[in-house]
């Protein structure tokens, strides 16, 4: 009865790597304990989260579709969730449920570990993509010290709502312009940051679409898909001379 228990919630879940990765810490650390996948529909969610306490789990961390309930569901909640609307991390506590987001951390130290030094890279930065990923990145990057911040997605208008709402986050630190998704690629000569948070390019899914011809070779590009590990992306970013970070680093 004292194996420590915790899993990862999601739908689907059979393609995470979070089992294997927690499995081994595990084992490298000698803890006792166990870390499931758990495959949970949307309407269960919150149902299967007292289950989950009930039985004794010390938290869980909390994947698509779910980051949203998540963060509605957590007591108390650090800068970074509170920030961004999303919470990948629930830890149980006496107090109660605190939600926490480590994709924020995540990809900011990947970054910072990849693109050494950050400062080279962080000025102006192309976001491809508005939707949950992006809003943890796009706040990751303001605090990198980005100056600014070109946003692109395919829905005009929640790239515009995602720039408003970020924007009055962190006050004039950072600007961030709206370019249509038809015109991304007339930006990229002043971009020294370029960064895929879609699923365009992940297996299964259709190829991101985008000329790198104008990007300066001293940019760097970077992908949060991480299967394939080398997406199209970063294979033309590497043709193109510019460093690439892959979307494995931010997981781990
Ligand atoms: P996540 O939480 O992983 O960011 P999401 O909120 O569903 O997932 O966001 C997916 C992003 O990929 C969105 O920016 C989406 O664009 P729309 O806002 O227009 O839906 C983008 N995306 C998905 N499929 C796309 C496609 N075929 N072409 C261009 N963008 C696409």
């Amino acid at each position: 009865g004292r194996a420590l228990l915790a899993g990862v919630i999601g739908d689907p879940i059979a393609h995470s790597l979070s089992p294997a990765i927690h499995e081994y810490w595990l084992k490298s650390y000698s803890i006792d304990g166990s870390y499931v996948p758990l495959h949970v529909k949307g309407p269960r969610f919150a149902d299967t989260i007292e289950e989950l306490r009930s039985l004794g789990f010390r938290g869980c961390n909390v994947t698509l579709p779910h980051k949203e309930r998540a963060f509605a569901l957590a007591d108390w909640r650090d800068p970074a969730a509170e920030a961004t609307g999303a919470v990948n991390t629930l830890v149980f506590s006496e107090e109660g449920i605190k939600g926490y987001n480590t994709d924020v951390f995540g990809f900011s130290e990947n970054l910072k570990a990849t693109l050494d030094p950050i400062d080279n890279y962080i000025d102006s930065c192309l976001v491809l993509g508005a939707g949950g990923a992006a809003r943890g990145i796009i706040y990751a990057l303001q605090l990198l010290g980005a100056r600014q911040i070109f946003l692109s997605n395919r829905t005009h208008e929640k790239a515009l709502k995602l720039a408003h709402e970020l924007q009055s986050l962190e006050g004039d630190a950072s600007s961030i312009s709206c370019v249509p998704w038809e015109e991304k690629e007339t930006v990229l000569k002043s971009v020294s940051l370029l960064i895929n948070t879609t699923q365009l390019g992940m297996v299964g899914q259709p190829p991101l679409e985008i000329s790198l011809n104008s990007l300066p070779k001293t940019a760097a590009v970077t992908d949060i898909v991480y299967k394939p590990l080398k997406t199209g992306l970063l294979e033309a970013g590497e043709v193109r001379g510019a460093r690439v970070a892959d979307g494995l680093g931010m997981l781990l």
